[in-house]
């Protein structure tokens, strides 16, 4: 079983307000070779942590000691909770997905583990609602109230195009992206270290802005997504701190998701870069989930030529950038940004680390 890791190109914290999202799902590989049991019980080595888990299938619980311990155990519980009894498993995991930079390491283990579960009981259940299974399991088992961009994309990525998936109602068509640019991840060196607790801050914002909105403008509304950018504006001036700039983050980033497909089905690649970087912009100042590193990191990359446009990619809070670069730029980018991003940090600047990456498939089985 090999699952991808994910890029979002933009639309960044707009999931969980049923808006629209553009990741691309990236060729930094997880992989769970398995075996099938004849009892109920999973044992699991974790290659790169050199740790292992075991557990029972008849009374999946969470594992306080080792976090990644409860993706497996959360994707098992959730597809039992399903009606699908499953059976036991001897797996190892390995993967080249960098953890904490923001490629979704999580969505490609918990995705890897419920098909390698499903393999063995031959269940096939259709995609997104795996999504919406695995998404479940990491909200609780891992404590993240994450949105369903991460699952859809492991599990829905083509090559060589962007998903755009409108998180209302999981409808979503692929997008080709034009040749000549190539994707670069830049991960600023410092791990997301709060990304768990100001994620679920900011998504209590959100559902708080939404009941003001209501209110204020007298029509239920749903979810952010219901709002307009002219509605917004009309009652903006009254409307509390912080959660009027939350909101302005999630109206106009939706619309910036739809404007950069559109950029990249015209193959209008200024526009592109630049709608990355207001995108950038707004997580900075109204959504406040960058920081000082994915701030510089943007400010080097932007340096260079041949990068059309950058912003922090993911949840924030540490991890990465992503850019769009020009084919022929991206020698001078691996090479100069790294010296720019130290000049900007000064002394004890972390050690970033850029890649670039292509765009691949989906997850996918393969038998022996
Ligand atoms: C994390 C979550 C996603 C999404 C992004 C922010 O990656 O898992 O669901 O909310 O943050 O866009």
């Amino acid at each position: 079983m090999v699952a991808p890791g994910r890029v979002n190109l933009i639309g960044e914290h707009t999931d969980y307000n049923e808006g629209f999202v553009l990741p691309i799902a990236v060729d930094r590989y997880l992989c769970v070779a398995a075996r099938g049991r004849s009892d109920r019980t999973v044992k699991i080595v974790a290659a790169d942590f050199n740790d292992s888990d075991e557990f029972g299938l008849d009374n999946v619980q969470r594992d306080e000691q080792a976090n990644w311990r409860n993706y497996p155990r959360g994707v098992a519980w959730v597809i039992q909770q399903n009606g699908i009894e499953l059976k036991g498993i001897d797996a190892v995991v390995a993967s080249d997905i960098p953890i904490g930079a923001g490629l979704s390491s999580s969505a490609a283990i918990e995705v890897g583990f419920a098909l390698t579960f499903l393999h063995f009981v031959q269940v096939d259940v259709p995609r997104p609602t795996l999504a919406q299974w695995c998404q479940l399991a990491e909200h609780k088992f891992a404590g993240v109230q994450c949105g369903i961009m991460d699952q859809m994309i492991v599990l829905l990525g083509k090559e060589n195009h962007a998903l755009l998936l409108d998180c209302r109602d999981l409808s979503h068509q692929l997008v080709p992206l034009p040749s000549g640019i190539v994707f670069v991840v830049a991960d600023t060196g410092v791990p997301r270290s709060l990304a768990a607790s100001e994620y679920n801050i900011r998504r209590r914002q959100c559902e708080e802005a939404v009941r003001w909105l209501s209110e204020t403008l007298g029509r239920p509304i749903r979810s952010l997504r219901d709002v307009t950018i002219e509605e917004l504006g009309q009652v903006f001036n009254e409307m509390p701190e912080p959660i009027r700039r939350r909101a302005r983050h999630v109206v106009t980033e939706n619309n910036r998701v739809l404007d950069f497909q559109q950029a990249m089905r015209e193959g209008a690649l200024k526009r592109a870069g630049y709608l990355l970087l207001a995108s950038h912009a707004s997580l900075r100042d109204d959504y406040e989930v960058s920081c000082r590193e994915l701030d510089a990191m943007v400010n080097a990359l932007m340096s260079v030529d041949g990068v059309y446009g950058a912003r922090l990619t993911g949840a924030g809070f540490g991890g990465a950038c992503l850019a769009m670069v020009r084919e022929e730029a991206l020698p001078k980018v691996l090479e100069e940004v790294p010296k720019r991003y130290a000049e900007e940090l000064g002394q004890n600047a972390p050690e970033p680390n850029l890649f670039a990456v292509r765009v691949s498939g989906g997850a996918w089985i393969e038998s022996l």
